[in-house]
């Protein structure tokens, strides 16, 4: 038979008081005593004592205090009054045994014991008291933590709507422990089109089949409203469902739910088996993934609208100057993507290491402005011709100024011809006066043009060109960056001896590269 821990501990604490066995006795409420008997358990060890053992035990009942009921001799029942226990107040538990002292002592000895465990019954209730505050404080303070992080990424936008969402549910799913937790969406191209998707985080059991099914057979909640059901047995696919806790997401009108399976434990108490379940606060925090689906995935949509908007401008600025001539096909994109190696190998930020890289792709925009005659001559330049190719610097400037979003480029395009000696142009500046976006665009520029065939003369091969680099260290480049260079040629070549052979670089813009860089920077 199992006891009520409670009951189980007071006895043991009574049985060691008084060195005697004490056994839980359960007295109906409210049964008339004479219909008392004792349990059947103990039957067989205490048919003898029975009477007097329904003697201690109505006496007890009625005193609520120990009571003793002689046998023979120094024999004696006894029944002590137990505290009551967690689950059922209106239980009342006595612990009975046997005394082999002289009815006088047994008398004292029971009263003592009986106040010494109710003592301790009292102190253990404050400490499992203490102990759900605890609990208590620290999931709120879980709590809190989780949702500055959710609100943390919300600001960043690094990830997707579908990353954001995954990652949400997983740490959600720590916090409240449930086995699983799933976002589950009703499928709508709409939705799709928003970046957001069905997934489910948890043990992996569950499938999203599972969190189907349940949902078809619950009452399910309206906007704003949330369900928990606790203490059920719904048969799914994959297991037993024993609780679950479903919210909406809603814009306006639902377009799939968030919902919890099984709750492994009660955090917030020392509870019993029959408490495990979801409560009220758990359902708060599935409002809040399910807001943050609803409301972001959809703001997510017009940040893609403009990132569209962004991403056109540049093509058709970039396919304005390539189209114009074909011998530079896919240089700015090289030239980019050269740059952000660098960058990064410079140890920059991602965020700083795209916008070198969408400069790299925006370096020469000035170009558009530069006549045909000049910009397509095949024979060598006239030092007039020269000086209208030297502007495309600042034309690219004036055309990227107009474009607000794109701005954190303008040090790139206006100062990629520049020297660190002093002797480069439009403004002759010298070593770090020379943005550090500008120094960098200037060393992937020079190698992709010395690399790449042109109308007047053919590619040059990639060793010559790194020591054409090497020794312009510190006279035409920045030392530091060509060593970053260097180290990122050494890298590749490691990987593949031509992976940078001419016939093998990109011919065209990587339009899925700018559009993650554009993501990143939030344009
Ligand atoms: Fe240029």
């Amino acid at each position: 038979m199992i006891f009520p821990a409670s009951v189980s501990r007071q006895c043991d604490d009574l049985a060691q008081l008084l060195g005697t066995a004490c056994l839980p006795y359960l007295r109906s409420p409210g049964a008339p005593a004479r219909e008392i008997s004792v349990q059947s358990t103990y039957e067989a060890a205490w048919q003898s004592d029975a009477q007097f053992v329904l003697e201690a035990i109505n006496s007890a009942a009625a005193s609520k205090q120990a009571a003793l009921a002689e046998a023979t001799g120094n024999r004696s029942v006894f029944a002590i009054p137990l505290s009551s226990t967690e689950n059922n107040k209106r239980e009342h538990w006595f612990a009975i045994g046997r005394m082999n002292e002289s009815p006088n002592v047994s008398g004292r000895l029971i009263h003592i014991a009986h106040e010494a465990t109710r003592r301790q019954h009292q102190i253990d209730v404050q400490e499992i008291a203490i102990l759900n505050a605890e609990t208590e404080m620290e999931r709120s303070y879980n709590e809190r933590v989780w949702l500055r992080q959710l609100n943390a990424q919300r600001a960043i936008r690094k990830k997707t709507v579908g990353q954001q969402s995954r990652q949400s549910i997983e740490s959600l799913r720590k916090l409240i422990d449930a086995e699983a937790i799933a976002i589950y969406l009703y499928s709508d191209t709409e939705v799709e089109g928003h970046g957001l998707e069905s997934m489910i985080s948890g043990k992996q059991v569950w499938t999203l089949d599972d969190a189907r099914i349940l949902i078809q057979r619950i009452q399910k909640p309206r906007c704003g409203e949330s369900v928990i059901l606790n203490g059920i047995e719904q048969q799914l696919h994959n297991g037993i469902c024993h609780s679950c806790a479903i919210v909406p997401i809603s814009e306006p009108e639902p377009i799939g739910y968030v919902l919890a399976i099984n709750r492994r434990k009660h955090s917030s108490s020392v509870a019993s088996k029959s408490e495990i379940g979801f409560v009220s606060s758990d359902a708060e925090l599935l409002h809040e993934v399910a807001g943050y689906i609803a409301a972001d995935g959809y703001s997510n949509a017009s940040l893609l609208e403009s990132e569209q908007l962004v991403l056109g401008t540049l093509r058709a600025m970039s396919n304005a100057i390539e189209a114009r001539d074909p011998y530079t096909h896919g240089h700015s994109e090289r030239v980019g993507s050269v740059a952000y190696q660098i960058a990064l190998r410079l140890n920059l930020s991602e965020v700083a290491c795209q916008e070198i890289y969408l400069a790299g792709v925006l370096h020469d925009i000035g170009k558009i402005g530069i006549p045909d005659h000049v910009l397509l001559k095949a024979g060598k330049l006239e030092p007039e011709e020269f000086d209208i190719i030297r502007k495309h610097p600042e034309i690219g400037h004036r055309i990227l100024e107009e474009l607000g979003k794109l701005k954190f480029a303008l040090p790139g395009v206006l100062y990629h011809h520049e020297r660190v000696d002093g002797t480069g142009y439009p403004h002759n500046l010298v070593g770090d006066e020379i943005p550090l976006m500008a120094r960098i665009l200037a060393v992937s520029d020079a190698y992709d043009a010395m690399t790449s065939s042109r109308v007047y003369r053919n590619a040059m091969g990639q060793q010559r060109a790194i020591e054409i680099l090497s020794n312009g260290m510190r006279t035409q480049w920045d030392a530091e960056v060509v060593t970053a260079c260097l180290q990122y040629f050494s890298e590749l070549s490691l990987e593949a001896e031509d992976a940078y052979h001419e016939f093998a670089r990109p011919k065209t813009t990587d339009w899925r590269q700018v559009s993650q860089a554009l993501r990143v920077l939030q344009l």
